[in-house]
Parts: C-alpha cells; structure tokens; sequence
C-alpha cells in the first residue's frame, strides 16, 4: 500500500446527502419521480450523467441547452447547502486515518467526480492531508471509467496494484476494479459486494488493519 485514493462525496465527507436533496428537487420541478434508491445508482456519477439517468427515467427528452439550465439550477442548490461546510462535516474517523497515513508515508490522493472537489476540501481544511486531487474538471471519462483514478496513480507515480481506493458508490468500485486497484467500499456491504472489503465507518480504522483487511 504505496498510496490511498479517496472519493470524496459520501467518503470523506457526508455530501452524498446534498447532491440527493438537489436532484430530489430538480425531479420534482420536472414531476419525475426521485427517491433513495433512484439516487443510490447516480452515486459516484458524473453531473451529466446523473441527469441523463433522471431524464431517462422520466421518459424526457431534451436539447443540449436545457440540459444545460438544468445542470447549472441543480448546482445552484448544492452550492447553497454546502456553502456553510465546516471541518465538523469531515466524517467521523477520516482525519485521524488520513494522519496515520502521513505518518507511515503513504501517498494520498483524491479521485472524485465532482467539479467542486476543491472548494470542499478547503472549507472543509482537508486540502493539506492531499498530496494529488483528480476531479471532475479533470477527467474525460467518468466512473464507471478507471480514468480518475489512473490518472491520480500516475501522478502519484504509483502502480494500481499499490494503490487502495475507498469508495461508498457502486460505480466507483467497478471503476477501481477495472483499472486493477485495491478497493475497499464505505456504507452499506449489499451495495458495496463487489468491493475486497467493506468498512461501515473511519472510526477506529488504522493503515495495518486495512493491509489486513486486503492480504497487503
Ligand atoms: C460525485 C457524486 O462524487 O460527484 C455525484 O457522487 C455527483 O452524486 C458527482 O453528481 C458530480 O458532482 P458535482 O459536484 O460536479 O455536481
Ligand atoms: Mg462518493
């Protein structure tokens, strides 16, 4: 375990519910129906892509350029519940992992879809625990595609197979697998079975038990 690569919606920190909330309000603008499990699929996805699924499901099809409206309205939202984030909203546990790791010498990075990664991890006074932050701004293609996180492993001039990624959504633990990473997801184990190991939390977790957890 050279380096760890961490999502951040739902991972590091419990945004997972302000983007739920935002698509929620978006549908019901829309009158599609939009509820835990609709959401639990758009988990790790990009902004584009989550709104395509919702489109899909409600049978709409629009132009490019109400795409577009939508988007930016749904952002809005977001914006406004995590204008206020504090450190407070760090999960519990991540900090004092992401300290072991430093202390130990393992690289740590981010690899996350979303395009307002950075302002999180500064509100929320993470940056400094990153020594690389892929984002959404950054990559083609999103999770289910590997690209996040390769891109974040060669910039941390590390291998896949040195790397463990933590992930609380189904596309991002099929995205680590098929670029040949480790992969430990963070919720719930009937989500997260493909995964080699499933924590429910950070509290308590240390470097060695995660080696553990993964015959590392
Ligand atoms: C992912 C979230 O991390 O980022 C998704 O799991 C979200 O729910 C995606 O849609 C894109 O985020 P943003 O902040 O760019 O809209
Ligand atoms: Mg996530």
């Amino acid at each position: 375990m050279k380096a760890c690569i961490f999502d951040m919606d739902g991972v590091i920190v419990d945004s997972a519910k302000y983007h739920f909330l935002a698509w929620q309000r978006l549908a019901e603008e829309l009158s599609i129906d939009f509820d835990h499990h609709d959401n639990e699929a758009l988990k790790g996805l990009s902004r584009v892509d989550s709104l395509e699924r919702i489109l899909i499901k409600g049978g709409l099809l629009l132009d490019n350029n109400t795409k577009e409206v939508l988007m930016e309205k749904k952002n809005k939202w977001y914006l406004e519940f995590i204008s206020d984030m504090r450190p407070e909203e760090v999960l519990p546990g991540v900090k004092e992992f992401l300290v072991m790791l430093k202390e130990e010498g393992v690289k740590i990075g981010l690899g996350s879809s979303s395009k307002n990664a950075q302002m999180i991890l500064d509100k929320t006074k993470l940056a400094p625990f990153f020594d690389v932050v892929v984002d959404g701004n950054q990559v083609t293609f999103s999770k289910p595609d590997p690209e996040v996180f390769i891109n974040g492993a060669r910039q941390l001039n590390v291998l896949p197979s040195e790397v463990v990624v933590f992930e609380d959504a189904e596309a991002g633990v099929d995205a680590a697998l098929s670029g040949g990473f480790h992969v430990i997801g963070v919720g719930d184990v009937n989500v997260l079975s493909k995964a080699e190991g499933v924590i429910r939390t950070f509290e308590g977790l240390t470097p060695s038990d995660v080696r553990t957890m993964l015959n590392l």
